[in-house]
C-alpha cells in the first residue's frame, strides 16, 4: 500500500525535504509520497488531527512547530525528550511517536572530519533551538561544550540542561577569547549570515586544527565560513546536517538503510537549480 509522509512548517515553500525524500523513494523503489504543508501556528492542532485522519505514516516538523507539537503526541523518544523538540513524527499502531534526528544528524555530518569526539572542545555560537539539539548531541559524544550567546542567561540555561544530562558544559559571552586557540569544533548556529551579513566578531587567530561549521547552507559559504577558511581551518556548511537528519528520519520510518548518496545528490541538484534561477 502506498505510504504518505510530509513536512509541516511555516513558512515551508523553501524546504528541501521533499526532493531529498522523493529521491530516496525513487532510488530504492519505495511506494511512498512526500508532501509539503504550510501550517500556520494557530492551525497546528487540526493539522496533526488531519494528518492522522488521512492515514499519513509520519511527517517531519520544522520551524516554528518543533516544540509546540509535543502536547499533540502520545510518546517521545529519549532524543526528543532530551532536546524538548520534535523534528520527526511516526504513526505506529495509531500512536503518535515524536523523535528528534537533528542532533544525531549534526554529529554524523562532522564525524569524518573531526575524527573522534571524546574530550575535545566544541564551541557553539548561539543558544537557541538549533544550538540546543547540537550541544546535547555533542555532549553525549563526550565533547566539552562551551556555549556563547548574546544574551548570556540563555547560554547559562542551556549549560544547566547539558549538565543535568551528565555532560560537561560552560557558558560565555559572544566574543573571541582564549578558546580560539583550543577549539576543535566551532559551530555557528544563529541566523546571522543568512542574508550575507558578517558575524559580530572575527575568528582571526583561531587554531588551524579547528573544524568550523555554519549550520546555514544557503548561501553555501557565509562570511563567517569564508573567514574561517582564510584562517586555514577546514569548513562545512549545514547541508550535511540537513541530509543526515533526513536520513535518520527515513530510517526511523521505514527501517533499513536510507540511500544517502541519492538523497544528498538531490539536495545538491536542487540548490544548484535554485541558484541558477536567481541569475
Ligand atoms: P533557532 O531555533 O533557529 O536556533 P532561536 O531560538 O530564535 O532560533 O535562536 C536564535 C539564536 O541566534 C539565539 O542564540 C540568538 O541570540 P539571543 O538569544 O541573544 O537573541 C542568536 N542571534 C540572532 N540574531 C543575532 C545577532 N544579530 N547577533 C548575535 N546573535 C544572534
Amino acid at each position: 500500500m502506498e505510504k504518505h509522509y510530509a513536512v509541516i512548517g511555516h513558512p515551508i515553500e523553501h524546504s528541501l525535504s521533499p526532493v531529498m525524500h522523493k529521491a530516496g523513494y525513487e532510488a530504492l523503489g519505495v511506494n511512498a509520497k512526500y508532501h509539503r504543508f504550510d501550517v500556520e501556528p494557530r492551525h497546528l492542532p487540526e493539522a496533526v488531527e488531519g494528518l492522522c485522519a488521512l492515514g499519513f505514516s509520519g511527517w517531519n516538523v520544522t520551524l516554528p512547530h518543533k516544540e509546540h507539537i509535543i502536547p499533540f503526541l502520545n510518546t517521545l523518544t529519549p532524543q526528543a525528550k532530551r532536546a524538548g523538540a520534535v523534528n520527526t513524527v511516526k504513526i505506529q499502531e495509531g500512536q503518535r511517536i515524536g523523535h528528534n534526528t537533528d542532533g544525531v544528524g549534526f554529529v554524523r555530518s562532522v564525524e569524518k572530519e573531526l575524527n573522534g569526539f571524546k574530550g575535545k572542545l566544541a564551541v557553539l555560537l548561539g543558544a537557541g533551538g538549533a544550538s540546543k539539539g547540537i550541544a546535547l548531541a555533542l555532549a553525549e559524544q563526550g565533547m566539552k561544550v562551551h556555549i556563547l550567546n548574546r544574551k548570556l542567561e540563555k547560554a547559562e540555561a542551556l549549560v544547566e540542561v547539558i549538565q543535568r544530562e551528565g555532560g560537561t558544559a560552560t557558558a560565555g559571552a559572544l566574543a573571541p577569547e582564549g578558546w580560539l586557540e583550543e577549539v576543535d569544533l566551532l559551530v555557528q548556529t544563529t541566523s546571522v549570515g543568512l542574508h550575507g551579513e558578517s558575524f559580530p566578531f572575527s575568528v582571526q587567530g583561531i587554531s588551524e586544527q579547528a573544524l568550523v561549521v555554519d549550520i546555514i547552507f544557503n548561501p553555501s559559504e557565509t562570511a563567517f565560513l569564508h573567514e574561517a577558511k582564510q584562517q586555514g581551518c577546514r569548513t562545512l556548511n549545514g547541508l550535511g546536517m540537513l541530509l543526515y537528519q533526513g536520513v535518520y528520519a527515513w530510517e526511523f520510518w521505514l527501517g533499513g538503510q536510507a540511500p544517502v548518496e541519492a538523497m544528498g545528490q538531490a539536495l545538491q541538484d536542487q540548490l544548484l537549480r535554485r541558484m541558477l534561477n536567481t541569475f
